[in-house]
C-alpha cells in the first residue's frame, strides 16, 4: 500500500474522533467530530493528516512523491462503514421462505420444522471454493455501498468440517479481498436435524470438538451463539461462551430476538463484547448491559423484513448502552448488502439521529469487533479506509432512503469504488 493519496475540499468531513478508547454512549453518540471544508492525508495506507483545507495544503507541500489527489468538493467524507455482524459466508438461498411468512409462517416456525438456518446447511454441499467465489460477489456488493469492513460467522455448516470450512473461506477472503473481514465461530446457530432429540450431545461437540479445533487453527476471534426458545437455552449459551473463553474466543451473543429470554442479562453476566438483535430484551437487561459495558449491534432491516417490530434504540442509548448498527446480511432474515439503507431504517423506524447512525457504523462498529485502534474514525494512524458520499452534508445521507450515494470509495488509500462503480477486484481463489 504505498503512495499517497490527498482527499480534498470535502463540505464536511465527519471524522467520528474521539471513541478509539471506549464507544461512544449517550449523548457522545452525537458527537461526530465534523470538520467543514476539510482535508485528509493517507500515506502507505494509514492516515497521516486531518484537518482544514488551508492547513493540508501546507502539510502536502512538505510531502515528496507522486500525489492522487481527489476533490471531494460537494461531497461528505465518512471513515469506511463497518458491519459488526453478519452471516455472509453461505451456500444455497432460501426465497420460498418470504412467500411462507407472507402465507402466516413465523420465522422461528420455520426453523423448528427443519427449515431456515437448517435449510442452510446445503453450505455443506458446497466447496471452499464455491464458498469464496459466492461471498465475493457479497463482499463486492459491500464495497460499493461504502462497507470496507465486515465480520463473518459460521454456523451454515453445524459439522466440525463444514464450520471450519466456512472459517477457512472467510479467512482466504480477508487476506485477498479488499473488504477486511473479522471471524466470528457460531457452531451453536441451530441444533441440526441429526441432534435434534439430543441437543446436549451438539452442545458438547460444540465446546469439546469444534472451539479447541477453531481456536488452534486461529481461525476465529469471537464466539457467538442463538440464545432463543427453542435453539439453545440460557444455560448451554453461557456453558457455550464460557468454553469459548477459555480458548480465547470473546463472547457476543444473538439475544432476545424473538421472546425475551435472559439473553441482554446473560451477555452482561459473561462479559459479551456484544448483544445483538435485542428486540425484547428487559429493562434490567439493558441496564445491566449498560453497567458491563456491552454493546448493543441493533439489526433493524431484519426486524424489517421479518417484519417484527424493531429493537427499542432510544431506550438503550438513554441508559447510555453503546449502540451499534448492522445489516445482519445473512439468507433468511436480511439478504441484504445496504448498510446504507440500514441506517435510513434505524432512523426512521428506531428514531435514532442521522448523527448517531454515523457514530454506530463506524466507531462503535469498530468496538463491537475489536477493530477501534485502526478503523471506524478518520484520525491520525488509523487505516485510510474513506467513503466519499455524493451529498453536502451528512443528514442528506438519511434523508434520502433506500438510495445509493457512495460516490468513492477507499480502501488503505487505494481508489476501489469510483463514480459509485466497483474498480476491478480480482475474485480470490483458494
Ligand atoms: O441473526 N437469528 C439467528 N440468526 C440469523 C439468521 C440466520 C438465518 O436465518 O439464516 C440472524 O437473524
Ligand atoms: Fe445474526
Amino acid at each position: 500500500m504505498s503512495g499517497i493519496t490527498y482527499i480534498k475540499r470535502a463540505s464536511q468531513l465527519i471524522t467520528i474522533r474521539g471513541g478509539t478508547k471506549e464507544p461512544k454512549r449517550a449523548q457522545d453518540m452525537s458527537d461526530i467530530g465534523i470538520i467543514e471544508h476539510g482535508s485528509v492525508v493517507v500515506e502507505n495506507g494509514l492516515i497521516t493528516f486531518v484537518g482544514s483545507d488551508v492547513e493540508a495544503e501546507r502539510y502536502v507541500h512538505t510531502l515528496n512523491g507522486h500525489i492522487n489527489t481527489i476533490d471531494a468538493s460537494g461531497k461528505i467524507v465518512t471513515p469506511g462503514l463497518i458491519d459488526a455482524h453478519t452471516h455472509i459466508v453461505f451456500g444455497g438461498s432460501r426465497e420460498k421462505e418470504l412467500e411462507m411468512r407472507l402465507n402466516g409462517a413465523k420465522y422461528i416456525d420455520i426453523l423448528k420444522a427443519g427449515g431456515g438456518i437448517l435449510q442452510t446447511t446445503s453450505t455443506r454441499e458446497a466447496t471452499e471454493e464455491q464458498l469464496i467465489q459466492e461471498t465475493s460477489k457479497r463482499l463486492n456488493r459491500f464495497l460499493q455501498y461504502g462497507v470496507t469492513t465486515v465480520e463473518a460467522k459460521s454456523g451454515y455448516g453445524l459439522t466440525l468440517e463444514d464450520e471450519l470450512k466456512q472459517l477457512r473461506a472467510a479467512k482466504k477472503l480477508n487476506e485477498k479481498h479488499p473488504v477486511d473481514l473479522v471471524s466470528t465461530f457460531m457452531g451453536a446457530h441451530a441444533v441440526p436435524v441429526e441432534y435434534k432429540e439430543n441437543p446436549d450431545e451438539f452442545v458438547r461437540l460444540v465446546i469439546e470438538e469444534m472451539i479447541p479445533r477453531v481456536a488452534e487453527e486461529n481461525l476465529a476471534e469471537f464466539c457467538d451463539v442463538f440464545c432463543e426458545e427453542g435453539v439453545f437455552t440460557v444455560e448451554q449459551s453461557e456453558q457455550i461462551l464460557e468454553a469459548g473463553k477459555v480458548y480465547g474466543l470473546k463472547p457476543k451473543i444473538h439475544a432476545d430476538e424473538i421472546v425475551q429470554f435472559g439473553g441482554a442479562e446473560l451477555a452482561a453476566k459473561v462479559g459479551a463484547v456484544s448483544a445483538d438483535h435485542l428486540l425484547q430484551a428487559s429493562d434490567e437487561g439493558i441496564k445491566q448491559m449498560a453497567k458491563s459495558g456491552v454493546i448493543a449491534v441493533l439489526l433493524p432491516g431484519t426486524a424489517f423484513f421479518l417484519m417484527e417490530k424493531p429493537a427499542n434504540a432510544r431506550k438503550m442509548i438513554e441508559a447510555g448502552v453503546p449502540v451499534a448498527l448492522s445489516t445482519d446480511r445473512n439468507p433468511g432474515s436480511s439478504p441484504t448488502e445496504s448498510l446504507p439503507f440500514i441506517m435510513n431504517l434505524a432512523c426512521l423506524t428506531m428514531k435514532m439521529t442521522p448523527a448517531e447512525v454515523l457514530t454506530a457504523c463506524t466507531i462503535n462498529a469498530a468496538h463491537a469487533i475489536g477493530r477501534a485502534d485502526e478503523v471506524g474514525s478518520i484520525e491520525v494512524g488509523k487505516k485510510g479506509d474513506l467513503v466519499l458520499f455524493d451529498a453536502p452534508n451528512y443528514q442528506t445521507l438519511q434523508y434520502n432512503y433506500a438510495v445509493n450515494l457512495v460516490d468513492t470509495v477507499i480502501k488503505k488509500g487505494q481508489v476501489i469504488v469510483e463514480g459509485g462503480a466497483l474498480r476491478d477486484v480480482p475474485v480470490p481463489t483458494t
